[in-house]
């Protein structure tokens, strides 16, 4: 910082000039503003990740010693070879100019830090609030949580809507390098909620056609935007399954399960047809045979079943699954965020446009489905049920 005297010293000097004045006071507010930041920095509740602390170790060194001078350190020091490449794009940026640019930086860091310690609910990232959403920003990571416990957590479509858009913001959002789903309560998620196709039990056909259609395009864009996800995502399943919350975990990258989760896909049983890809992922990453038992026979299985087949990595005894999946989930968080999206990004690549073909025949089928007398059948029965 500078002494008080120096601050008189400065303020004097530009006064004596009038053509200075703007200049003095500039330069010294300047020097504050960057050691202020300097201050500032160590203040920060997490470390930056490291191609920030590359803009912040470039700035510095423009601001304190000018152009960068000596030579260009060797391919196997990697990190004195990033700082001199980061220090040396800076290359004519006057001092002063650094020292701006450095504290502003500082200054977005905080403000990114503070937002982060007070979001909560729904109007994270400017997403508009929905029923039955959490939407939370916790360090590194992008929490959804599916909060409608009384129909355990079954999708209305403004949920499949929130959840596309805030997958989508959580997909570009630069503070955060992972996104997680889980569910409150006793469940997970109960699947599609029933009751938005109540009304087609007694409609007439054209407006069961549309209901379908706008239904299709809504779940076709919610499956697109896992498709498209670009960040690590993490399904945490606190419990049972059902429906398109178990088709769609194979686009995870990581899947957690509590060992009171189970995993269940009534289609045929409904009237209705697999979604989610399902009819393509499933076969790959279990075997035709049993896939065709979940999607097709319709068995419930339990987690440790699910992790053999491939759909859940790793089970937890149920009182300890919190605490055990929240570790591994901030340590995930912790990886370099920008080898992560392109690790993510290669794994996907080969099968975007795939996924992509399936998710429209899958929809087109899942319409032509809601708007069969088998699904309108299944969903009176489950909606007019006698209850023990
Ligand atoms: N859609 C709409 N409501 C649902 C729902 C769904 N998918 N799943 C559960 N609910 C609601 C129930 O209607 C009930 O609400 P209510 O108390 O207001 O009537 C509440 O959640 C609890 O469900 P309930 O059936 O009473 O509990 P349960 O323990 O006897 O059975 C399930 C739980 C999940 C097995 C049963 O609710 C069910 O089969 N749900 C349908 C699941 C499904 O088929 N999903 C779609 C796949 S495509």
């Amino acid at each position: 910082m500078l002494t008080p005297l120096r601050k008189i010293a400065v303020q004097c000097v530009a006064t004596k000039n009038f053509n200075g004045i703007h200049g003095r006071r500039w330069l010294s507010s300047a020097q504050d503003a960057f050691e202020r930041a300097q201050a500032d920095l160590k203040k920060l509740p997490e470390e930056p990740d490291n191609e920030i602390k590359l803009r912040i170790y470039a700035l510095f060194k423009q601001a304190t010693s000018g152009d960068v001078t000596g030579s260009r350190p060797g391919m196997m020091d990697f990190v004195g070879r990033a700082k001199f490449d980061a220090w040396s794009q800076l290359k004519g940026t006057a001092q002063d100019d650094a020292k701006k640019k450095y504290a502003e930086l500082v200054t977005s860091l905080r403000g990114v830090a503070a937002e982060q310690q007070t979001s909560s609910g729904a109007s994270v990232l400017g997403l508009d609030p929905v029923s039955g959403l959490d939407l939370s920003i916790e360090d590194k990571i992008f929490k959804i949580t599916l909060n409608r416990p009384s129909k355990f957590n079954a999708l209305t479509l403004e949920m499949y809507k929130g959840l596309t858009d805030a997958l989508n913001a959580a997909s570009k959002d630069k503070s955060t390098t992972v996104t997680v789903i889980t569910g409150t309560g006793k469940y997970y998620c109960s699947g599609n909620d029933l009751s938005n196709f109540a009304a087609l039990a007694t409609a007439g056909k054209e407006e069961i056609r549309k209901t379908a259609e706008m239904a299709g395009t809504v779940m076709q864009a919610y499956v697109q935007a896992y498709i498209d996800h670009e960040k690590p995502l993490v399904s945490l399943i606190n419990g049972p399954a059902v429906g398109i919350s178990v088709t769609v975990l194979p686009l995870f990258d990581l899947v957690l399960a509590s060992d009171a989760a189970t995993f269940h896909t009534p289609f045929a049983a409904l009237g209705q047809s697999p979604e989610a890809c399902s009819s393509y992922t499933f076969p790959h990453l279990m075997g035709q045979l049993n896939a065709a038992e979940i999607l097709l026979v319709g068995k419930k299985i339990t987690a440790e079943e699910a992790q053999r087949r491939g759909l859940v990595n790793q089970v937890f005894p149920d009182t300890e699954f919190a605490a055990s999946a929240s570790k591994i989930v901030s340590a995930f968080s912790k990886l370099p965020p920008q080898s992560a999206k392109i690790c993510k990004k290669l794994l996907r690549d080969p099968h975007r446009q795939k996924l992509t073909e399936i998710n429209a025949i899958e929809t087109e089928t899942i319409k032509e489905r809601w708007q069969s007398s088998e699904c309108h059948a299944a969903i009176a029965a489950f909606m007019s049920r006698s209850k023990k």
